[in-house]
């Protein structure tokens, strides 16, 4: 995976919302989607395709629309942080900083990845159970994430982000994506304005994971 390592890879994948216009070579941009190819999906079905998004007036208007999502969502976010301590609300505000700045620049983004999938085939076993369904959402994540890991490793920033989907029928439409196939994700890819990849902030193992029964940290 050229000269990042996967552990790296993966501990330096934070969200790169500023990007360069400057164009991604098909080289590394095959690459990258031959690494999606590669994850597992239910049954091997591989209910997913991805529409790569490069024509100028269509990224416009997907940015158009991600723009309207963006507004609401920080507005709202914004809300509910209003009395959270300090700390907190100065790493959400830099992280809206760098939403505001990929909303107003969406549209000139060099590429766009818009994951699809069929929901007839996703193999999605809870689908019976009384609570929200998730297990669907693995048989295309898998690709998403190998994407990003592969943008990773080619030096390309990217995040990987959902608030598109709020407006799917306007993207179906644009990207002529046939019924019944979904949008699960759109990733803008391109280079990095700034630093780009970099240490994350997550919770530690020791928080997430348990022994032999939930609850019992695990060491
Ligand atoms: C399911 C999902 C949906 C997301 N949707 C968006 C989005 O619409 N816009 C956006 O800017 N970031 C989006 N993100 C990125 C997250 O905000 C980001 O991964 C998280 O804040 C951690 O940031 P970090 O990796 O830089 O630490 C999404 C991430 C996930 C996993």
């Amino acid at each position: 995976m050229g000269e990042v390592g996967l552990y790296e890879a993966m501990s330096t994948l934070r969200a790169v919302r500023r990007l360069r216009p400057d164009p991604v070579p098909d080289a590394a941009l095959r690459r990258v989607l031959e690494a999606a190819s590669w994850a597992p999906t239910g049954g091997n079905a591989q209910p997913w395709r991805v529409v790569v998004v490069r024509d100028a007036a269509k990224k416009q208007r997907l940015g158009e629309l991600y723009a309207e999502r963006w507004a609401a969502y920080s507005a709202r976010h914004l809300e509910l942080i209003a009395e959270a301590p300090e700390a907190l609300r100065e790493r959400t505000g830099r992280m809206l900083a760098a939403g505001n700045h990929l909303a107003a620049h969406f549209g000139e983004t060099p590429v766009v990845l818009a994951f699809c999938f069929d929901p007839r085939n996703m193999a999605i076993t809870d689908a019976g159970l009384d609570r929200v369904s998730v297990v669907g959402g693995a048989s295309i994540y898998t690709a998403v994430q190998n994407a990003l890991l592969a943008c990773r490793a080619e030096g390309l920033g990217c995040v990987l982000t959902t608030l598109l989907c709020e407006c799917e029928p306007q993207v179906r439409e644009l990207l002529e994506i046939p019924e019944p196939w979904g949008t699960a994700a759109a990733v803008p890819v391109g280079y990095p304005l700034l630093r780009g990849h970099g240490p994350l902030s997550r919770r530690p193992v020791e928080k997430l994971a348990f022994d032999d029964a939930w609850g019992r940290p695990w060491r």
